[in-house]
Formats: C-alpha cells, structure tokens, sequence
C-alpha cells in the first residue's frame, strides 16, 4: 500500500523542515485563515492571502515536494475565466495544482482550468467554503440523496480531467464507495481509512491547538505545551536575569 500523504504548510520555515519527512504534497489550504489569519472561517481569505502564502512555501520548499494551493471562496465559482486567470496567478506562485471545492455547479470553471493546462485537486463533502449553504461544520452524505451526489459530482470532475479529490467530513462507507469507483486517487480528511491518501490540517496534527480537537484529528505531537513552557522559561529568565548568560554575548 502507497498511500498518498498530504499535508498543509503555509509558511517558508515549514516547507524546509518538511523535506525529507515523506510528504507527497504540500497544501497551501485555505484554513490558513483559520489556523494564521485568526478568522472564523475560511470565507475571508483572499487570492492575495493564498498568493503569498503559496510564493512563502515555494521558496521554503527545498524537498521539491508538489504544491496544491486552494482557490478561495469567490475566486472561480461565477465566471470560468477568472477562474482560469486566479488558477494561472496561483501557478505563478508556485503551485502545482489548484484545489477546488464544489462539484457539478462549478464544472465549468474546473473545465476551463484544465483546458488551460492547470492541474487541479478536486474537494467533496464538507465543503468550509459553503458553510453557510450547510449550516455549519457538520458530517455530510448521511443519506442516500446525498450519497448518490457524491457519487456523481465526483465521477463528473474525473471525467473532466482533475487529478484526485479530496473527500472531506463524510462517513467512511461513503468514502469507500466513492474511492472504488473512481480511477483517480482519493484524498481524506475525516473520510475514513478507505481512501487513497489522507490529508490533516498540519497545526492540528502537531498539537497547536488544545481547545479542541475534532474526532479525525490525531495529534503527533504537542507543540502548544511545548511553545508555552519554552516563553514561560525565558520569560522567567529574563526577569531573573538568567538570561542572557556569558555564551550568549558578543565581547
Ligand atoms: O484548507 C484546507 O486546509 C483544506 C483541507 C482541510 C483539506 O482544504
């Protein structure tokens, strides 16, 4: 088994440390407006936004690892030829692909990309983009209805030429069903353990956020305690005046 592994990285200094670690593809996710950008959601987040956090990784990634960038919200959704303009400036960036979210509604957007020879990442089920339209950050395809879009919408983007699709928030048989259907390779993120790859979002697998954690998440990692403790060592230190100590001084 060769599963794929992705992983988001919005940043240079990450990108680097990611080298040789065995990630296949580096996201540049639009959750950096939730995970950097301090928003709610990822609605606000801007092509600017995804530009310059696509170039930072670009210049970090020394690994040559693949980049997918997100196309954010309203960036492809109404009109295929800016759709295809916003693809070209992410490619510019330094992406490889383009992820989109959506399915039928957008196939003309997904087909003017492609036809302008830009790679792209198909993205299903729990869609963050459309959170208003469901109503929240909620587990979808719990019915046949639903099932059977799914289905189609992800038969429809491999029939239209995308690379592999990231099934976000569905239940496993679902994700099953859809991953053996296709030729294309899936992706998951709270999909299960069927799909052709998984996906996390990189600052809830290293442990960066202690309020909460959703039941997909595995935590590799502690990095808020680890953060904590080192600022309340050297923020003892410095009021001590522990540090700087003799090696830290230039004579
Ligand atoms: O924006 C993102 O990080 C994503 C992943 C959750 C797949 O789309």
């Amino acid at each position: 088994m060769n599963n794929i592994v992705m992983l988001t990285c919005y940043d240079a200094i990450t990108a680097t440390l990611l080298a040789d670690c065995g990630i296949d593809i580096l996201l540049v996710g639009d959750s950096v407006g939730n995970v950097k950008l301090g928003y709610k959601n990822t609605l606000p987040v801007t092509m600017d936004d995804m530009i310059r956090h696509t170039q930072a990784v670009a210049r970090g990634n020394i690994g040559k690892i693949k980049i997918a960038t997100d196309m954010p919200y309203k960036s492809f959704e109404d009109n295929a030829d800016l759709a295809v303009e916003n693809a070209k400036k992410l490619i510019r960036a330094g992406a490889d692909y383009v992820k989109i979210e959506g399915g039928k509604e957008i196939i003309d957007s997904i087909k003017a990309i492609i036809g302008a020879g830009i790679k792209i990442i198909g993205h299903l089920g729990l869609m963050p983009q459309s959170i208003e339209k469901m109503g929240g950050y909620k587990i979808q395809c719990r019915d046949e209805e639903s099932r059977k879009k799914l289905l189609e919408d992800a038969l429809l983007l491999e029939e239209a030429g995308v690379s592999m699709i990231v099934l976000e928030g569905i239940p496993e048989d679902a994700a099953k069903t859809v991953t053996e259907k296709l030729k294309i390779p899936t992706i998951g993120i709270g999909a299960g353990r069927y799909c052709g790859g998984q996906v996390l979002v990189s600052d809830d697998m290293l442990g960066l956020f202690e309020s909460f954690k959703p039941k997909f998440v595995k935590r590799y990692a502690n990095l808020a305690g680890i953060i904590k403790q080192a600022a309340k060592q050297y923020s003892k230190e410095v009021k001590e005046g522990i540090f700087p100590e003799e090696e830290n001084v230039y004579k």
